[in-house]
């Protein structure tokens, strides 16, 4: 183990010695010292050294206005090296005498463990083969990378990869050290902030690139081992058609708050997946029919292809040629011009069939080996991406629906939907369901916003069904919520059935989704349109933001067992849907354990979920990585269902009934109800200024006022520069102090063992708190805020300290992560980073706040490298 962590420590080493390269290539010796000395003034600072924070900070202020950019950047690009090296040192090839990294065995453990736990191989086989795990890729502007650098980081990790063979001769491992000086010149020669808002095709475009490049390669390997362990524990094969986990979309489907994704970037954006599947397909039917040579063929095959001497590759050329018809056909159809759709293929089976053909007959003809290579790896992902590539959703603020309602209602002379309370909307929604005559009038010339409802509802009409997932409603509240979907999807034209998913995300809301469920499974016109489960969408980050994830945590647990318990009464079959962001106060954090504590009878084999942002590249970009997270979704989900936690006991659940009022308490007495809160957030914080950090397609705000317009991603990414990560534990402290000042700390000690979710927020919120840094916090006071404010600064980074010490009492600890001390390590290392930048961002902000700046100008460019820079070095927390 020793010896692993060391060779990361030698390639972030080797990284950053390249990099210092390239930096004194351009800039000279003079200033590569420069850079050193404040590195090395704020490591010994960091160890306590006065001498080290006088040189620190000396450093910094000696600066001249054209040195801050490019110091910014050096430590920005520090800190992704660092990433990447750590990102591969998961992947890194072990030598024989390491262990096998717990991802790629967790699967073939846990079937051990079922099995002595009772299960029967054929229930264990039946099991993983009904799986039905879906990733939803979402836009979420979190990733403040840009893609041409992502490629670059990508290669940085192939060449490691390349250089950690023990073979190497003395020219290769030279030839290594040349590309990936190459590689990181380019990346420091490449602005890495964006000049433009990426727009919602771009976005979505970005996503099928992770798609290609990795979960196309990824997603067959994982299938190969599982099918391998599962034949192994179980005696039986993974079946051709299961497809145990599905990749699906919010880019170019997303337009909640952002006016940018319309209609039409929805419609090309599924012509586009359509476009990309076809020409991945083609790139595998090329090669397969490169390798199926094959003279010997069954006589199914035989009968369907005709006298041939090579039967294969003739069947193969008849799918290349409706592979291509159906990519020329998108390509003219993004186009807008229309070419004959005879031979294009529409339905999965018609991709499916002709490989299913090949497969049988390779193997009756006692070429297995061969069948089960490339044209099997083929097939899996025919049955995984099908013809679509990803399922696109659709998600719609609830207020748009009912607006759009109203300016019909209105219209018809009925009054305002809007105004109508649950029940008398309800009546009105049932009623016109049923109804064969057609709502809109054909002369209805509705304003823009709804137009662009009725536009969306159109396009989804007239794409096939299996191009789309579900269409979530954000805001929801109430049965009429999803029923007014149904009708404004009804009167554009769908004839087919679609999950229409309410999305629960205010406490209020939460509290309320069991009894709004039940009344909507109550409703005999609603169950009569319900095809296949009831799909419920539970929101992380809004919730945490309403209450604070104290309370917000308990809330999401509740509503999720109120929910399994409603829909069981109904005789209906659940479907949790997971929206979670990426760093611990989103409810991010690691999946394994997080499905680990779902609450019992909450997974049952099936799991939704939302992968955001950066996480998708951390987690999905490079396929040997994507491998390992994909089979850690698929170890817990079938842990969940089969070995799911024991229910939490009554004084466990009462316990956090009071943890989660008093949490509540903690959160709301300061957010909401400090007068001067929301001017101190603004002051010591750059959340203004992220707002010009052109992330993603849609704006930082629904609308203007306060913490409340705010969405959830800006707020948390500002508490996260200035170290404070206020959203994360905010409501912990009191929680904390009201249950030992109970004298509760046994009881909290016994939950800790007993009760996966417990132990899991406690073990986030220990890791948020150990990168919280007050200290670093206070500096942004000391330069941005107004003497007024300055004692809620301080009351703010007391109440961090009490929590931290509460923590540490709770966790029988000295210090924070004293358990973990790789991950301490980490933080550390990139404390060293990180701290000039903290530095250099509250002077920036300073200036720039001082006198107004040039969107171009070195100091405002400084400024976003330093947002993006810090952002990279917390990567999950905030
Ligand atoms: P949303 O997501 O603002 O798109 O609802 C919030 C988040 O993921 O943090």
């Amino acid at each position: 183990m020793m010896e692993i962590d060391a060779r990361l420590r030698e390639d972030v080493h080797l990284l950053g010695e390249l990099l210092g390269e390239t930096i004194r290539s351009q800039y000279g010796d003079a200033f590569l010292d420069t850079i050193e000395r404040i590195r090395k003034g704020a490591k010994t600072a960091r160890q306590g050294s006065a001498q080290g924070q006088r040189q620190l900070t000396e450093s910094l202020d000696g600066l001249g206005e054209d040195e801050l950019l490019p110091v910014t950047r050096a430590f920005n690009q520090f800190l992704n090296l660092a990433n990447i090296a750590e990102q591969y040192h998961h992947i890194r090839r072990r030598r024989p005498d390491e262990p096998e990294p717990f991802e790629n065995r967790v699967l073939s453990e846990l079937l051990e463990r079922l099995k002595q736990a009772g299960h029967a191989p054929p229930e264990l086989a039946e099991q993983v083969t009904g799986l039905d795990i879906e990733l939803v890729l979402t836009a979420h502007p979190t990733e403040v990378a840009r893609r041409t650098l992502i490629q670059k980081y990508d290669a940085i990790a192939a060449e490691l990869g390349n250089q950690d063979h023990l073979d190497l001769t003395e020219g290769e491992r030279l030839a290594v050290r040349q590309r990936l000086q190459r590689l990181i010149a380019e990346a420091w020669h490449t602005e890495e902030i964006r000049r433009h808002r990426p727009t919602a095709v771009e976005e979505a475009k970005w996503g099928f690139a992770v798609i290609e490049h990795s979960l196309w390669h990824a997603l067959p390997n994982v299938l190969r081992h599982t099918d391998q362990v599962l034949q192994a524990a179980t005696g039986q094969r993974l079946p051709l058609q299961a497809a145990p986990i599905r990749i699906a979309s919010w880019m170019g489907g997303d337009r909640d708050g952002n006016p940018n994704v319309t209609a039409a970037a929805t419609r090309e954006v599924l012509l586009l997946a359509r476009w990309m599947a076809a020409d991945l397909y083609l790139r595998d039917i090329d090669r397969l029919a490169g390798e199926l040579s094959m003279h010997q063929a069954s006589d199914e095959l035989r009968l369907s292809v005709g006298v041939h001497p090579e039967p294969y590759r003739t069947l193969l050329k008849q799918l290349r040629m409706r592979l291509h018809a159906t990519r020329a056909w998108a390509e003219a159809a993004l186009r807008e011009e229309s070419l004959p759709d005879t031979a294009v293929l529409q339905d999965n089976r018609e991709l499916i069939e002709p490989l299913e053909l090949c497969h049988r007959s390779l193997h009756a003809c006692g070429m297995g080996v061969i069948a089960d290579g490339e044209l099997l790896d083929c097939l899996r992902r025919a049955t995984t991406f099908g013809l679509f590539l990803a399922r696109l959703d659709v998600r719609q603020d609830a207020g748009r629906h009912a607006a759009a309602l109203s300016e019909i209602t209105e219209y018809l002379g009925l009054g305002r939907y809007a105004d109508w309370d649950e029940a008398a909307r309800t009546r009105f929604l049932l009623a016109e369901l049923d109804s064969r005559r057609p709502l809109l009038p054909t002369h209805f010339e509705p304003a823009a916003d709804t137009a662009e409802v009725l536009a969306t509802c159109r396009v989804i009409a007239e794409a096939p069904a299996a191009s789309l997932g579900s269409y979530v409603i954000s805001m929801a509240a109430a049965p009429s919520d999803v029923l007014a979907v149904l009708l404004l999807l009804k009167e554009t034209g769908l004839q087919r059935p679609m999950r229409v998913v309410p999305l629960f995300e205010t406490l209020a809301d939460l509290d309320n989704a069991g009894p709004a469920i039940d009344a909507l499974l109550g409703l005999p016109g609603y169950r009569s349109r319900l095809y296949g489960p009831q799909e419920v969408m539970i929101g992380y980050s809004d919730s945490a933001k309403d209450a604070g994830t104290t309370a917000a945590a308990w809330a999401q647990y509740r509503a999720q067992e109120t929910l399994v318990e409603v829909c069981a009464r109904h005789g209906v079959e659940l479907l949790l849907f997971h929206g979670r962001g990426g760093t611990v106060g989103r409810g991010g954090g690691p999946a394994h354990a997080a499905i680990l504590s779902q609450p019992p009878g909450s997974v049952r084999g099936r799991f939704r979920t939302t992968e955001q942002g950066e996480m998708i590249r951390f987690k999905f970009g490079l396929p040997a990585i994507a491998e390992q997270n994909l089979e850690l979704y698929l170890a817990a989900v079938l842990e969940a269902t089969l070995l799911p936690p024991p229910a939490p006991e009554a004084a466990w659940r009462e316990q956090m009934d009071r943890l989660a009022a008093d949490g509540l308490a903690g959160y709301r007495d300061i957010v909401r109800e400090h007068p001067r809160f929301v001017a101190y957030f603004r002051q010591a914080t750059p959340e203004q200024e992220l707002g010009r950090l052109p992330l993603g397609s849609r704006p930082a705000k629904r609308r203007s006022g306060g913490v409340e317009s705010l969405r959830a991603i800006p707020w948390i990414f500002a508490w996260t520069q200035t170290r404070l990560m206020l959203p994360a534990w905010l409501g912990w402290e009191r929680a904390l102090a009201q249950a030992e000042a109970r004298d509760e700390g046994e009881l909290l000690r016994r939950m800790r063992e007993g009760w996966p979710f417990f132990r899991t927020r406690i073990d986030m919120l220990e890791m948020v708190l150990a990168k919280a840094d007050g200290n670093i916090a206070a500096l942004y006071d000391a330069r941005l805020v107004e003497p007024e404010l300055l004692l809620l600064g301080e009351q703010l980074r007391d109440l961090l300290s009490q929590v931290t010490t509460a923590m540490l009492r709770l966790t029988d600890q000295s210090e924070l992560l004293a358990h973990n001390p790789e991950t301490r390590e980490s933080i550390e290392v990139r404390n060293t980073y990180l701290d000039p930048l903290h530095l250099l961002q509250a002077e920036l902000l300073a200036r720039s706040r001082r006198v107004e700046q040039g969107a171009d100008s070195p100091l405002e460019q400084a400024l976003l490298v330093s947002v993006a820079g810090i952002a990279a070095g917390l990567r999950n927390t905030g």
